[in-house]
């Protein structure tokens, strides 16, 4: 439906909107979005977004390749999400590969890594085990020094009545555990175990052996009825065509010790991780349009024709073109947004988030590839308006203070936090990120750091951080009329805002009790 008249010198598409603001550098909170007719429910609205041809995302967003935000768990989760997690390279490279292994052999709902005890500890261990890691559980699976199974220790006997009991006297002999082989799973073990627990009354675990009967992983019913509930849910796992999850992993332009591209090297890493089943791989620096990111995405496109590729950072027409020219499929745009960034105050170079991303967003179209709004969202509605000109969003800081992402939680003055640091900060180029900011391997306190130290208040899960990330998108989408992402890039109107308009979108005036989160 056509909307009237009087609207369109105020509220434009892109097109005009933007080129008429070319002297002045916009961000997510310069704009706001105007409202269309819609006969969409938000709840209705369909969020996949096609990144490359073998790139199918259920949802748009993707966790940063940061060394607080995303190894195996997280990619887990957010793939498990629908989405995609980017394992970052401040790591060895032996590391990186075991932790692609680890997301592409997840089996939802299958404990891969159990915690298990051993025979001749005693109750008592067992408890002070509970107690320093805070387990919500009390049953164990009993292995020798082999990772044999050797029974399971039931909660019931996780007592201090028998502290000074050995496990060995206390556990379920290995004949009455129920167990299933690792290879009879099939392709659907979910529904495997279901219908195991519902065959065997009373009976809350399932173990997993190999031929060997070692343990490869537990079931528990109460994860399976989870699951059977969440088959229900709108957005599905991403997975790729053997029904894994998807995974991706960042690399780096790596030199040799003569300062030139490291092609050896590059092309050994990448083929282990193609080897592995990595989904995506993601040329990752600072400054995207340079030649060591050009030539390393070029290398990569001769030997692994098919492969999805990402690389960047861009913040220009000319980068996307020369990246897409190299053979990228998805670029990154954004330099000096993030949270944890300080590019632009140290080095003085970066645009700000809406501008670079629909300058970027025009040159890829004509170049047929994507690209991803990588950093300063802090919001669901920075997500929209990135999304009326990207195809994904890359996040740091929103998921750094989730359970799934790397480190421990830390407690200050009764709260909880967790530690997230720029990959150009002293410390994560130190452990192996200078790369990435052209800086030498081993930096000193003499070289510029780009990004600062910090902490994120924790904020449990992944599923409930994305849970309220989709709700505002969806919302968004609703108010725009628009049923899918192609549509929201298509509808999308724009108009500044005042720095009173500023104010007068956030609560005002009231005594906040609760936030919104
Ligand atoms: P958010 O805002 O989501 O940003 O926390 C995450 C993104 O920031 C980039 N990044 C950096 N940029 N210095 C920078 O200038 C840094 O130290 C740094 N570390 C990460 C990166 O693109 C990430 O996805």
């Amino acid at each position: 439906m056509r909307q009237s008249g009087f609207d369109d010198p105020f509220y434009q598409p892109a097109d005009p909107f933007f080129p008429a603001n070319n002297k002045l550098g916009l961000t997510f909170d310069d704009i706001t979005l105007a409202t269309l007719y819609s006969e969409v429910l938000p709840r209705d609205t369909q969020l996949d977004t096609q990144l490359a041809e073998n790139l199918h995302l259920n949802i748009p967003a993707i966790s940063s390749d940061m060394d607080t935000v995303t190894e195996s768990r997280m990619a887990i989760a957010m793939a498990a999400n629908g989405g995609l997690g980017l394992i970052h390279y401040n790591m060895p490279e032996r590391q990186q590969l075991s932790e692609v292994s680890r997301v592409k052999n997840h089996v939802h709902g299958l404990i891969q890594e159990p915690i298990t005890v051993a025979p001749d500890q005693l109750i008592g261990d067992v408890l002070k085990m509970i107690e320093e890691r805070k387990f919500a559980f009390g049953t164990f699976p009993v292995v020798d020094e082999q990772g044999k199974l050797v029974g399971l220790l039931s909660g019931h006997v996780v007592k201090p009545r028998y502290a000074k009991r050995k496990v060995a006297a206390a556990l379920t002999p290995r004949a009455q555990v129920h167990t299933i082989r690792q290879k009879e799973l099939g392709k659907d073990p979910i529904a495997h175990a279901d219908k195991f627990f519902n065959e065997h009354l009373g009976i809350h675990k399932l173990l997993v052996v190999d031929d060997k009967d070692h343990l490869r992983g537990l079931f528990t019913m109460s994860d399976i009825e989870r699951i059977a509930m969440e088959r229900n849910a709108q957005f599905k796992p991403a997975r790729d065509a053997h029904f894994h999850l998807v995974c991706g992993a960042a690399v780096s332009a790596t030199r040799n010790a003569f300062g030139e591209l490291d092609r050896e090297r590059i092309l050994t890493h990448v083929g282990g991780l193609v080897e592995r089943g990595v989904d995506v791989v993601a040329v990752s620096t600072a400054h995207g349009h340079s030649k060591g990111v050009g030539d390393t995405v070029k290398v990569l496109r001769d030997a692994f024709p098919k492969l999805p590729i990402i690389a960047g950072n861009v913040t220009s027409a000319a980068g996307v073109e020369y990246l897409a020219d190299c053979g990228a499929n998805a670029i990154k745009v954004g330099q000096g947004p993030g949270s944890i960034c300080t590019t632009r105050i140290v080095a003085g170079v970066g645009i700000p988030q809406m501008t670079a991303l629909y300058v970027c967003s025009r040159a890829a179209a004509k170049k047929k590839v994507t690209i991803l709004a990588d950093g300063g969202i802090t919001k669901s509605g920075d997500i929209v308006k990135a999304l009326t000109l990207a195809q994904a969003v890359i996040c740091g800081g929103i998921f750094a203070g989730c359970n799934e992402a790397p480190g421990d939680v830390i407690e200050i003055g009764g709260k909880l936090y967790k530690q997230y640091r720029g990959m150009g900060s002293l410390a994560a180029m130190k452990a192996g990120s200078a790369a990435r900011y052209g800086q030498p391997a081993n930096p000193t306190q003499k070289v510029a750091a780009e990004g600062i130290e910090a902490l994120k208040e924790a904020c449990g899960s992944v599923d409930r951080v994305l849970a309220q990330l989709i709700g505002g998108i969806q919302s968004g989408m609703g108010y725009l009329g628009a049923a899918n992402l192609s549509q929201l890039r298509d509808k999308a109107r724009y108009i500044r805002v005042s720095p009173a308009g500023m104010r007068e979108a956030a609560p005002h005036d009231v005594v906040e009790l609760k936030t919104g989160s």
